[in-house]
């Protein structure tokens, strides 16, 4: 166990100090670039040898996320240590909490990651959110109320991307879907008719202060995010309460970073759905069409430096390039390069696999209905289909 700390949590990091991420993604890759673009170098922690954001890193640590070596070596080297990944085993981060600053807290992250200590949170905090059930036995799904049927029933944690969800229209579906999910601990929510769904990005600093970015609406196809729409078509009163909930979230976690909150849009009404303990895939717009980054907030907040600017200079529409896309080889970049507008980021995965994130595309421009129209016509021409 190294020593000393070599930060209190107050001092300014600043440049060129040497930063820790653990995990090796594509919101990863995104900080690695921030980190290096404000003069920061960055050493990632990702068992993947080939994972995109270790391989722009200064150095690599190819290792499990609880390997106490490489976890002694990130506080050793580091200067300040943040995750990109919620799945992160919340002990290394309290490991390395004993002698290198950790934002946001394992705390924090503890509760993103594990969908009932999540659902309790949003409950005890008197924040919206839908009706649920903690189901741990066949006791629980007896019991459970009427109310979360149909429901969807969601393992409580390692779920992403729809993975470990059941739909579910009665109790005995709900039995045979536990059990089909290796009778894990799990919430049942009641489903609800979805308006829309958004979500809000913000970054806090330790002192309390935090800068929200514009809300983005979001579709999925198959449990994925697919297209993400900026700002929302919402009531400027919805958007605002919506921003008002992240930061409501964020205050009650004592969160320092960039965090991601998703919600639904359900009869005009707004529900928290979860939180994302890290930059969000909905935030990728603000790369190309904000004064400041989710990433480079991501950085600002965990050295303590002031956080940027988060006004969107441009109406955005982003749309996520999966692995699927690739199953006659690699995609034809030209159809999308040629369009004015429009922003093209590949993460360097040398497999695509059907549902994997490979790459996104940004469109901008001044009028929000043509954005939509331009986002939709490439991803037609790039070859997603509905
Ligand atoms: N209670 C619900 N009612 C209606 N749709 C839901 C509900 N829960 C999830 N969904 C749909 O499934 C998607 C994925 O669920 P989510 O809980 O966000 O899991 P993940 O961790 O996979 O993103 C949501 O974005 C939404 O489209
Ligand atoms: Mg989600």
């Amino acid at each position: 166990m190294p020593a000393a700390a070599r930060a209190e949590p107050s001092t300014m990091i600043a440049a060129p100090a040497t930063l820790g991420l653990l995990g090796g993604g594509q919101l990863g890759r995104f900080f690695v670039q921030a980190a290096h673009e404000l003069g920061y170098s960055v050493w990632v922690l990702d068992p993947d040898p080939a994972s995109p954001a270790g391989r722009i890193a200064d150095r690599h640590l190819v290792a499990a996320y609880d390997d106490r070596v490489a976890l002694d070596a990130l506080a050793t080297g580091c200067a300040a240590v943040t995750t990109e990944f919620e799945n992160v085993p919340a002990p290394s981060l309290e490991y390395l909490a004993r002698s290198v600053r950790v934002r946001p807290s394992a705390a924090a992250v503890a509760v993103c990651q594990d969908r009932i200590a999540e659902k309790t949170f949003l409950r005890d905090q008197h924040l919206p959110h839908g009706t649920f059930a903690v189901i741990r036995s066949e006791q629980d799904l007896a019991t459970a109320p009427p109310n979360v049927f149909p429901g969807i029933l969601k393992v409580a944690r390692f779920g992403y991307d729809g993975k470990g969800q059941a739909r579910i229209a009665t109790r005995d579906d709900a039995l045979a879907a536990w059990h089909k999910l290796g009778r894990e601990a799990c919430v049942l929510e009641a489903l609800l008719p979805l308006d829309c769904e958004v979500s809000v990005v913000l970054a806090r600093d330790a002192a309390g202060g935090a800068a929200c970015f514009p809300v983005a609406e979001n579709s999925h196809r198959h449990g994925i995010l697919d297209v993400s729409i900026v700002p929302a078509r919402i009531s400027a009163t919805l958007a605002e309460s919506a921003r008002q909930c992240a930061l409501r979230i964020a205050a009650a976690l004592d969160y320092v970073g960039t965090l991601g909150v998703e919600f639904f849009v359900s009869r005009g009404a707004l529900y928290v759905n979860e939180m994302a303990p890290r930059p969000h895939n909905s935030g990728h717009y603000t790369l190309d069409a904000c004064a400041t980054s989710q990433y480079e907030q991501q950085v600002r907040a965990l050295c303590g430096v002031p956080l940027g600017n988060p006004a969107q200079t441009s109406p955005a529409v982003m749309v996520n390039l999966l692995g699927e896309l690739w199953s006659a080889g690699e995609p034809q970049w030209s159809n999308l390069l040629a369009r004015p507008g429009l922003k093209l980021h590949l993460y360097g995965k040398h497999e695509a696999r059907p549902g994997r994130k490979m790459g996104h595309f940004t469109v901008l421009g001044p009028d929000l209905a043509q954005v939509i129209e331009s986002a939709m016509a490439a991803r037609a021409a790039i070859g997603i289909r509905d």
